[in-house]
């Protein structure tokens, strides 16, 4: 009978007898009369001990050949062991090889620059650090739409290519659609959770989102994925009061499914543990004024720069609102302030310890005329809007919404020093491969 195919991270429970286990040989070391292989298949790694007196004449010699990589099937048997990582050590038995790389791995032991690194995204991938991460946003992922699922929100999609530009007129990925029109990728989808929204209450989009903006900073993507929930009858503290909610729920999350990967990540987990309600609320002009105090020449009226966000957040040990922003700095769609109308009601999440902006939500325009007169100010082709008003000409109602962008999270709780690495396949402006 052949011995039945497990899991690496199953192995503690088949401890005793022969199995198969189907993987990739990361690391070797020999000594002559044993060979020590260190397994991974992706639901973990094992130390598999192969005792050249114990296993076939020939697959110890196979075994001496192997270049970092190949691709293998080992069979052995599940020993417990108090001083392996996983407390499991693989006896082994035999192996077979899938593949022998004929070259050496590109990603060895030593330090390789960023560029290099990314040019090698594609098996980059393989390695403990980037296996941590992308489990992290798996879970930052699963843990927000398992939050909303449970709050009652239905997640209505919106559309990648569109007709109306979504936050504003610069930074837009515009291409030919067809012989007459242009079309833009999506920049969020507001506009339509906005629509949808009048339809079933509470709802969410969630998905990959563009901006052609030429950043060059450690917090911009040209590509990147944002999940926008929207609500009927949300007012702009309820907003707050949702993403306090979901954030909290999300830190909360991954502290309890990922600290293996947090600790690989040699993240600073009582950090982390500090994330809980209630976060602090600053008004923009407060904002300016701490900023200010900490040396930053950002006048009243602007918006905050990368640099300011990053020294103001290192002053908190939770995330920040910041709230009621300058009209003139924001997007169209955002409401006016009812005692102030140079402000909006608005707010940005701002992440602590330097990270800065993670959501960026308002309360909308509900009013036709103000809007279409903000549609107007920002000089917006304002036919291509006019489903968008229909929403104020047909029912029109308080609603509140906002955008989180995943990466900026993911950099965040993982304690990132750059974006790139939030993405499996980070786009930037001078990335596109692989
Ligand atoms: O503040 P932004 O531009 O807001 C919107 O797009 C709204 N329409 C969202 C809404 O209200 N439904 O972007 C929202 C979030 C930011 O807070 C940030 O987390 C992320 O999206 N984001 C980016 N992430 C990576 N790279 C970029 N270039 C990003 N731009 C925005
Ligand atoms: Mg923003």
């Amino acid at each position: 009978m052949s011995a039945p195919w497990v899991s690496i991270s199953d192995l503690s429970s088949h401890t005793g007898s022969e199995v198969l286990v189907q993987g990739w040989l990361y690391n070797m070391r020999s000594s002559g009369k044993i060979h020590f292989l260190q397994l991974r298949d992706g639901t973990g790694t094992v130390q598999g001990v192969m005792v050249k007196s114990e296993v076939p004449e020939a697959d110890f010699e196979t075994a001496k050949g192997l270049w970092i990589e190949a691709s293998v099937r080992v069979r052995g048997i599940p020993r417990v062991d108090a001083r392996a990582p996983s407390g499991i050590e693989l006896t082994v038995t035999g192996i077979d090889v899938i593949q022998n790389p004929t070259q050496e791995y590109p990603i060895g032991k030593k330090e390789h620059g960023i560029d290099f690194l990314l040019d090698h995204r594609h098996i980059w991938l393989r390695s403990s650090r980037q296996v941590a991460i992308l489990r992290i946003r798996d879970r930052v992922i699963w843990s927000a739409r398992e939050y909303l699922h449970n709050d009652g929100y239905t997640l209505v999609d919106s559309p990648i290519l569109t007709g109306s530009i979504g936050e504003g007129a610069s930074g837009l990925f515009e291409l030919d659609y067809f012989e007459t029109t242009k079309a833009y990728l999506a920049q969020t989808g507001q506009l339509y959770a906005e629509a949808a929204a009048a339809a079933l209450g509470k709802v969410y989009c969630f998905g990959p989102t563009f901006r052609a903006e030429k950043s060059k900073t450690r917090r911009h993507l040209t590509e990147f994925w944002m999940i926008e929930p929207e609500v009927a009858f949300y007012d702009h503290v309820r907003n707050m009061d949702l993403q306090e909610r979901l954030v909290s729920h999300i830190v909360k999350e991954v502290l309890a499914h990922c600290r293996a990967e947090l600790e690989i990540l040699e993240r600073d987990i009582p950090k982390l543990e500090k994330v809980v309600a209630p976060f602090y609320h600053l008004q923009y002009d407060e904002a300016i004024d701490m900023l200010h105090k900490l040396g930053s020449k950002t006048p009243y009226g602007d918006d905050l720069g990368n640099e300011d966000e990053t020294i103001l957040t290192q002053q908190f040990d939770k995330p920040i609102f910041v709230e009621c922003y300058p009209k003139k700095v924001k997007a169209f769609y955002m409401k006016q302030h009812p005692d102030n109308p140079d402000l909006i009601l608005c707010d940005d999440l701002l992440a602590p310890e330097g990270y800065g902006e993670i959501i960026g939500g308002s309360q909308r325009e509900d009013d036709y005329d103000r809007l279409l007169a903000r549609i107007r100010e920002q000089g917006l082709p304002e036919a291509s809007y006019d489903w968008y008003l229909d929403l104020r000409r047909y029912g029109t109602f308080v609603h509140s919404g906002f955008g989180m962008g995943i990466e900026r999270v993911v950099a965040w709780v993982c304690g990132l020093q750059h974006i790139r690495e939030a993405s499996p396949w980070p786009r930037t402006i001078y990335r596109l491969v692989p």
